[in-house]
């Protein structure tokens, strides 16, 4: 058994050997190319920025080669790992390397992987099973490739879409945030990722940095700890107790004046200790040194570490150091070896687990045969076309006639022929292996008897100049349709060009650049404009939503996106998707969730709605649903295990076959603490023909009810409760029924 192993091999580790399993570095091509770019001068200037902090490949390889390295990352070819692992292999233990990537919808950072949609995109599908089988394929061509452990997933609440790393989160709500992490924790994991085929997975990042001040990226979050355990806590409780996740992250920032990387409460006493998270913690990039360079809460780095490894950390992400200082704190009692221990145990169990030590290396020829199979790219495609939402049709211009009787359609924007559909965390993918918004759109343009024309607008602000305006409405003014593809950039491709993602926050939700200026010249012209949005933040342009012919928000639906979008502009697919995510009205309404507190709308703005663009959970169809009142199986909740049966008819009451997501809202009505006016505790997609009903149940159990009490202990208080059901957060379209629970249920106490 793995614990025997793991056991019998720390009997013949020194704590050093222990200490080194602690430590993580960036791969030698990744630091090799960002070195090769950047002149001496550049090189020292990041030194002192903590980017590569006095590091140089050949100082990587040759601790390697000494067995002081437990864990690379960014390692980005099969090629690559195996000589890592072959410098692993010449050290004296011989300890196999756990190589780490970020993985994050596809194995995105190798060239060739398959592209799935971005995490928001994910979401917008409510469709967890079929994300979970992305994931599983995922973690084949990691495996494949000679990786073993991805990033991986972001169940970050996002509470401030202005936060750049939007397009990464799962959207702003704690259970489908929960469901989604959870189902791209199986998926990679499988149970336990014995073999070949899985990878660890990672929940990061702990905790609430989707909700830091000013919607900056790793600046303080001041939440309370009753806002914690409600909304940012619950999908890392799910996240260990249902999927039990081996590694978390910790986060960039603070919350209430403790650095995410030395907070004990969080990492030791609540996830280890109360919520018995069993794998391991990473740091993220550099941040056990940010301790005292960015928090100025301890003296210096020795210190940072001291805190940092007592809090819980098991494993530092990158940087030179770590290992002396440590192996120093230990030896003089500062950190106790116990803490070495159990980060080493954990370290070297997930390396026997996944049989490194049997094989530390990949055969290249599979690594090209796995990525970008058959089977993963039907399932992109087929996330694609339940991610894409319509959010406006008022006319139903779409779907666009598949007879088109040579009428043109003319396409630009700066999304319409490039591969900022792959979203964030994708290095550029062969061309062959992306169908762009243009390529799309033209094919089913072509094969349905329409002209398609396309005319590159330019990149937003740099290129979309006035000139390029003059010509695009020119050309529109000669075509019957004009799709204008706007939105925002988070492709990694050209730095310089992304407008979000991580580290580029946004300060507006309106659109960069000068893309409203080429819109309103089109629409000038007074002929119909459907807009397709390109984008993992939401883009909040009511007047322009208004003037357009419809808006089809696309997110960034990876490699398929433009043959998922053009089936649905032309009806083959009828859209489906949901909005994860509140779409304000502008970003003044911030912060604007569907899960408000009872008092957040009392009063009113002077000069704004209180309504948002679009609530959570909207999202068009081509034909019309109708969900019937809930029915329960009985009304009264009364044990801790009881499962209520909530049962609703659905009908396709329109002519087009479709999909809808049902949904299940749940209030409660009186509590001892404030609750939210409604919250997410269920959904189904299902699958409708036109004219069809079928029934939809879905289960409410106890922690469907609970609430953390006074003294955070987790229970179902005695009293009422509004179940809602329907197909969007909105109050109009839910209908509701009424569950009683007779006495309080714990559920789990506090410690
Ligand atoms: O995994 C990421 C994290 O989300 C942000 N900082 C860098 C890490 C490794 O790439």
């Amino acid at each position: 058994p793995v614990e025997e192993r793991v056991k019998d091999l720390m009997s013949r580790m020194t704590l050093e050997d222990k200490v080194y399993q602690m430590c993580q570095y960036v791969g030698l091509e990744h630091m090799k190319s960002a070195e090769s770019e950047l002149s001496p001068e550049e090189l020292e200037k990041n030194d002192a920025k903590g980017f590569y902090p006095g590091l140089r490949p050949s100082d990587i390889a040759r601790l390697a080669t000494e067995g002081k390295i437990g864990s690379f990352l960014h390692v980005v070819t099969a090629e690559e790992a195996n000589q890592l692992q072959k410098l692993a292999q010449q050290s004296p233990l011989k300890i196999p390397l756990l190589i780490g990537i970020d993985a994050i919808h596809g194995n995105g950072l190798v060239s060739g992987s398959t592209i799935y949609p971005s995490p928001i995109s994910q979401a917008a599908t409510f469709a967890d099973d079929l994300i979970k089988e992305g994931s599983k394929q995922t973690a084949l061509e990691m495996r494949a490739n000679g990786m073993h452990w991805s990033f991986t997933p972001n169940i970050d609440v996002l509470r401030d879409p202005r936060w750049g790393r939007t397009g990464e989160t799962y959207g702003e709500d704690p259970y489908l945030v929960g469901n989604m992490g959870i189902a791209t924790i199986l998926g990679m994991q499988s149970d336990n990722f014995t073999g070949n085929d899985h990878v660890i997975a990672c929940a990061k990042h702990l905790i609430a940095g989707s909700s830091s001040v000013n919607g900056l990226n790793a600046a303080p979050t001041d939440v309370s700890l009753r806002t914690l355990y409600e909304i940012f806590l619950p999908p890392y409780r799910r996240a260990v107790k249902e999927a039990n996740v081996f590694s978390i992250m910790a986060a960039h920032n603070e919350v209430g004046g403790v650095p995410g990387h030395m907070d004990k409460s969080m990492m030791t006493d609540l996830l280890r200790s109360r919520w018995n998270f069993n794998g391991f913690y990473v740091s993220d990039w550099n941040d056990v040194s940010r301790i005292d360079i960015w928090h100025h809460v301890a003296k210096d780095f020795k210190q940072s570490i001291e805190f940092s490894v007592n809090a819980g950390m098991d494993m530092n992400m990158h940087g030179p150091k770590f290992d002396k200082l440590l192996i120093e704190l230990v030896k003089e009692g500062k950190v106790n070896e116990e803490r070495v221990n159990y980060a080493c145990r954990k370290i070297l169990e997930a390396k026997f687990r996944m049989g490194l030590f049997e094989n530390p290396f990949v055969d290249i020829k599979t690594a090209s045969k796995v990525n970008f199979a058959e089977a993963h790219q039907k399932n992109a495609l087929e996330q694609a076309r339940r991610a894409i939402v319509l959010q406006t049709n008022p006319k139903n211009i779409l779907p666009l006639s598949t007879n088109g009787n040579g009428k043109t359609i003319f396409i630009t924007g700066p999304n319409a022929n490039n591969q900022t559909t792959l979203g964030d965390w994708v290095s550029p993918q062969p061309d062959k292996n992306i169908v762009t918004m243009v390529q799309g759109i033209t094919k089913i343009g072509t094969e349905s008897g329409y002209q398609v024309n396309y005319f590159d607008s330019g990149d937003r602000s740099k290129e979309i100049t006035d000139d390029k305006i003059d010509l695009a409405a020119q050309k529109a003014a000669t075509a019957d349709i004009t799709v204008l593809v706007l939105g925002e950039n988070s492709f990694r491709h050209d730095w310089s060009r992304k407008t979000t993602g991580e580290n580029i926050d946004r300060a507006t939700l309106k659109l960069s650049g000068n893309q409203l200026k080429l819109a309103n010249k089109i629409m000038d012209l007074g002929k119909p404009v459907i807009v397709v949005y390109v984008s993992g933040s939401p883009i909040a342009e009511p007047e322009l939503q208004q003037r357009a012919a419809a808006v089809l928000n696309t997110w960034e639906t990876g490699a398929f996106a433009g043959q998922a979008t053009a089936e649905i502009l032309f009806g083959k697919i009828n859209p489906s998707g949901k909005l994860p995510l509140t779409i304000p009205r502008s970003v003044g309404q911030l912060q604007m969730v569907y899960n408000y507190k009872p008092t957040a709308f009392i009063h009113k703005y002077n000069s704004e709605s209180k309504l948002p663009l679009h609530p959570f959970g909207f999202g068009l169809s081509y034909t019309t649903f109708s969900v019937s009142a809930p029915k329960l199986s009985k009304n009264d909740f009364s044990a801790k295990d009881d499962v209520i049966s909530v049962s609703v008819e659905v009908s396709n009451t329109g002519k087009m076959d479709g999909e809808e997501v049902v949904q299940m809202y749940v209030r409660d009505d009186i509590s001892s603490f404030t609750r939210p006016v409604k919250e997410l505790k269920g959904y189904k997609r299902v699958a409708l023909k036109a004219g069809e009903t079928k029934t939809v149940t879905l289960d409410i159990k106890a922690e469907s009810l609970a609430m953390y009490d006074r003294d955070y202990n987790f229970v179902v208080e005695e009293g009422s409760f509004t179940i809602m059901v329907g197909n969007s957060s909105e109050d109009k379209n839910l209908k509701k029924a009424t569950l009683n629970v007779s006495n309080t249920i714990t559920l789990e106490k506090s410690t």
